[in-house]
């Protein structure tokens, strides 16, 4: 055996904590450090033990009263992913529901188009060039602000199946890199590029001053449950500050290859119409997946302003 290989057990370097979703659970009020699926005002069904939830017994066309709200907001958190089903809503009540959780956001992409600037419309046919979100990202993060959560409501399905999407528990995305790799990149900075994804992938012309562009820290802490977060995406995320660009480009290429093949991070979500899920843009990515061409899918979404995200110094 060689002198290194001596000095560094694999045992040391390539073992994944076996509960990284408890290794690094804060006390913090607002999240218990371990999920709960026993919730007064509905019932709840997990994706995945550590990612996802369908949410049952709760109607979204009316207004919830405040400890449907309160029961809400905690599910939120544990869960990060919730999917409501069978949801028969017109435009206010989509946006009433998204605004349990902040101010409507306004797409980026939404300048050129008209009708109503709270919603984005989701829509893939036979003829469209590209489908929105086909690839891993988290919701504009090209904004200094980028909203917190989206809320999906999809109507139509492909008829064939398919077009699903998937999402990335980024919490655990963080906990299972090594612990020298996390605090190397605590410390860093990341541009996040509008013109990536609108001008790049999906060619679309660009306001006046061009699409957003910002700085975020690489690893954010979550400001509900406190627990720290992988934040770069592959849709967004250009360059990490003070690094050469190969570097850059060689760390960035890993850690996106960590999220899309690391299957312990990923919950599904199959549509079938009339079904609204509501990610957490500060702990979560997602994907979603174009198989059905030359069907079409519809569907409309909300998304809720929150912080400008923080790192682990504040
Ligand atoms: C998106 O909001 O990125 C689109 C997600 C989807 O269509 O499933």
């Amino acid at each position: 055996m060689a002198p290194e290989e001596e000095a560094h057990p694999a045992s040391e370097n390539d073992e994944a904590p076996t509960h990284p979703r408890r290794s690094g659970a804060p006390e913090r009020p607002g999240w218990a450090g371990e999920q709960t699926t026993s919730y007064a005002s509905f019932s709840i069904e997990p994706l995945t033990p550590h990612l996802g939830a369908e949410v049952g017994d709760l109607d979204l066309s009316v207004p919830l009263d405040d400890a449907q709200l309160a029961d809400l907001r905690q599910a939120f958190a544990d869960w990060s992913v919730l999917v409501f089903r069978d949801q028969v809503l017109d435009r206010e009540a989509h946006k009433r529901f998204g605004r349990y959780f902040g101010d409507l956001h306004s797409h980026p992409m939404n300048y050129a188009r008209t009708g109503d600037a709270d919603i984005l419309i989701v829509k893939t046919t036979a003829d469209s060039a590209y489908t929105a979100g086909d690839g891993w990202h988290t919701d504009v993060t090209c904004d200094e602000v980028p909203p917190l959560a989206s809320a999906l409501y999809i109507t139509e399905t492909p008829e064939c199946g398919g077009g699903d999407t998937l999402y990335a528990d980024m919490y655990l995305a963080y906990e299972l890199l090594s612990p020298a790799m996390q605090h190397f990149l605590e410390g860093l900075t990341a541009v996040h590029d509008g013109a990536k994804p609108y001008v790049g992938a999906y060619k679309s012309t660009p306001p006046e001053g061009g699409y957003p562009c910002n700085e975020h820290p690489v690893v954010t802490v979550h400001p509900e449950t406190g627990r720290k977060v992988l934040y770069v995406n592959s849709a967004f995320t250009t360059r990490i500050r003070g690094l050469r660009k190969w570097e850059s480009e060689a760390l960035l290429g890993s850690l996106y290859d960590h999220i899309a093949t690391t299957p312990r991070l990923h919950a599904r979500v199959e549509w079938r119409p009339n079904t609204l899920t509501l990610w957490d843009n500060r702990c979560t990515q997602h994907h979603a997946v174009w198989d059905y061409y030359p069907h079409s899918r519809y569907g409309e979404r909300v998304s809720v302003v929150g912080d400008a995200p923080r790192g682990v110094a504040g």
